[in-house]
């Protein structure tokens, strides 16, 4: 049986593993490699083949997230990595490198359909808001069980400023705020994107999630909200999910 692969291409590590999609889970433990700087996309293509070569060798599709906006293979957006990536045919490049079939994905997207898929939003119907908190703000919107892709909550305007500057956790790491000052943050973030959409759930991800308990209640909003359940697998799991359904397609 062969696996997709999942590769979740962070600011400071590249991870990934094969990805048994009956499970939601890895096939094998998964192999990490610091983040090559910078972080151009052939030295990234590098990586990515060490970690694919740390497996039995396979053709199955891989999957990759990355940390911006996303379509038909070409990245768009960079607000976070290196600039060289803007504009350009990641799926191409790694389908080269990598010689199998890659497809890129936007990192939230990608946690998103794995929690919607397994995780905290299993089975949920409506819309389910998947925002992810770390260096910025991701979001994953999806509408019974389909995603609409690169919804970018992260940069909607909040107090005069870009969300994500105020209120992902490195704002909070930053700025050294409490979790008290940082909940009252989120509390005017999750408000405005409720007034905006009217979410049947909110599922909060990044690795703070892990730290639900010191703010999950602080976060005061009328839409249930409830913590990422697969945590640091969501990234790898949710790439190789989308690996595995655009696999074949121009998508
Ligand atoms: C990017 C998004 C990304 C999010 C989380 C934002 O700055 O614009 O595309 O999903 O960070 O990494």
């Amino acid at each position: 049986m062969h696996h997709p692969f999942g590769i979740d291409f962070g600011g400071t590590g590249i991870k990934g593993a094969p990805v048994d999609l009956e499970r939601g889970d890895f096939t094998h433990d998964r192999v990490r490699i610091d983040t090559p700087k910078p972080a151009s996309p052939e030295a990234v293509a590098d990586v990515f083949q060490q970690i694919v070569d740390s497996f039995p060798a396979s053709s199955s599709p891989v999957g990759v997230t990355v940390p911006g906006i996303v379509q038909r293979g070409v990245v768009l957006s960079a607000a976070n990595i290196d600039k060289s990536w803007m504009g350009e045919d990641a799926d191409a490049i790694f389908t080269k490198a990598l010689g199998r079939e890659v497809h890129v994905v936007n990192d939230a997207d990608a946690a998103g359909l794995a929690e919607v898929e397994y995780g905290a939003a299993k089975g949920r119907r409506g819309l389910v808001m998947v925002i992810t908190l770390g260096t910025g703000i991701g979001s994953a919107m999806i509408f019974d069980g389909r995603l609409v892709p690169n919804s970018e909550m992260g940069h909607l305007e909040l107090d005069g400023a870009v969300a994500e500057t105020r209120a992902a956790t490195s704002a909070r790491e930053r700025e050294g705020l409490s979790w008290e000052a940082w909940s009252e943050r989120l509390t005017a973030y999750f408000r405005h994107l409720e007034r905006l959409f009217t979410p049947d759930l909110f599922v909060v991800g990044g690795g703070v999630s892990k730290s639900w308990e010191s703010f999950g209640h602080l976060i005061e909003v009328d839409t249930e909200i409830v913590p990422a359940t697969l945590q640091n697998r969501a990234g790898i799991v949710g790439a190789a999910l989308v690996a595995q359904r655009k696999a074949g397609t121009e998508d």
